[in-house]
């Protein structure tokens, strides 16, 4: 059905999630300066940066913060009230490009975190995203999903525009890039660095203790609490290189073109380890 996915300003969005009342309630969305925004485009980790934040503020702040796993833009105006009341820090999260994220959040300089996974992982994980959750439409072939993916006609744009529009903002103070990839090879490592950005000051044992509450496993293990009977959709594999478990010559060639043409030159872009995890 047409009304899985909504357009709105010329952009995909998940209709069962989003409405234009909500695009407009945002934009007077009040952000903290102590708020902790991860923004991803969609498969590149966010319930794993989620978890992480959450396993992390629990430590430091001695208390359970409330594990809210929905992205600020979904839901409907009354439900955006609930992070009124939320305790400091709060942790946000969106898919929104740059510039529709709520003026706010850079008003009040809120640190935010981004997370980019390779483009090919990224649209396999998407294709059967797509194809488990009945809030969005499903595929009959991984070769029409790429089409659109490509063509950037699925939920919150093209891949690249996303990436391309934060990136340059990539030097802002308040933000800070990571890959998924290098999550995946050195998660304590990984953890640190995003545990100095936010100024949470783990120790060494504490970055032990989020690295196993927040491996692939155990939040799988876990996902029926975190997520209900959609868990199996959000932890399907975890892993870098399924790609080419789906991608032809010729597919994989259009993206290495794209790669090329948007990121290849840019910080970002190199961040990505491009060579080492699409070729
Ligand atoms: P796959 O579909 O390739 O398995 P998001 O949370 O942004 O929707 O991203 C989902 C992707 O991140 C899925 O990729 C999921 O398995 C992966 N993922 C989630 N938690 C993970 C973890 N702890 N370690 C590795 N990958 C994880």
């Amino acid at each position: 059905p047409e009304d899985l996915q909504i357009n709105y300003k010329g952009m995909l969005y998940p209709g069962v999630l989003c409405s234009v009342e909500m695009f407009q309630a945002l934009e007077t969305f009040e952000a903290r300066e102590d708020d902790l925004l991860i923004a991803t485009y969609p498969k590149n980790g966010t319930n794993w940066m989620i978890q992480i934040l959450y396993e992390m503020v629990s430590l430091v702040h001695n208390r359970e913060p409330l594990l809210d796993t929905t992205c600020i833009e979904f839901g409907n105006p009354e439900i955006l009230a609930r992070f009124k009341d939320r305790p400091s820090p709060r942790i946000l999260s969106t898919h929104l490009n740059f510039k529709n994220i709520p003026k706010s959040i850079y008003e009040k300089k809120v640190k935010i975190l981004l997370i980019v996974r390779n483009p090919k992982d990224t649209a396999v994980s998407f294709y059967n995203f797509y194809n488990s959750l009945p809030a969005l439409p499903s595929y009959n072939a991984w070769d029409s999903f790429f089409k659109d993916f490509m063509n950037g006609k699925v939920v919150f744009g093209q891949y690249f525009d996303f990436v391309a529009t934060w990136e340059k903002h990539l030097d802002d103070k308040t933000m800070m890039a990571i890959t998924f990839e290098e999550m995946k090879e050195d998660l304590p490592t990984a953890l640190k660095k995003i545990s100095d950005f936010f100024h949470l000051s783990l120790n060494e044992e504490q970055i032990n203790l989020v690295a196993s509450r927040t491996s692939f496993n155990s939040m799988k293990d876990k996902s029926e609490n975190t997520h209900g009977k959609l868990g199996d959709s959000f932890f399907r594999k975890g892993e870098i290189g399924d790609w080419k478990n789906y991608f032809t010559e010729d597919q994989s060639k259009e993206v290495d073109a794209m790669f090329e043409k948007y990121l290849a030159e840019t910080k970002l872009g190199k961040l990505l380890n491009y060579d080492k995890y699409c070729k």
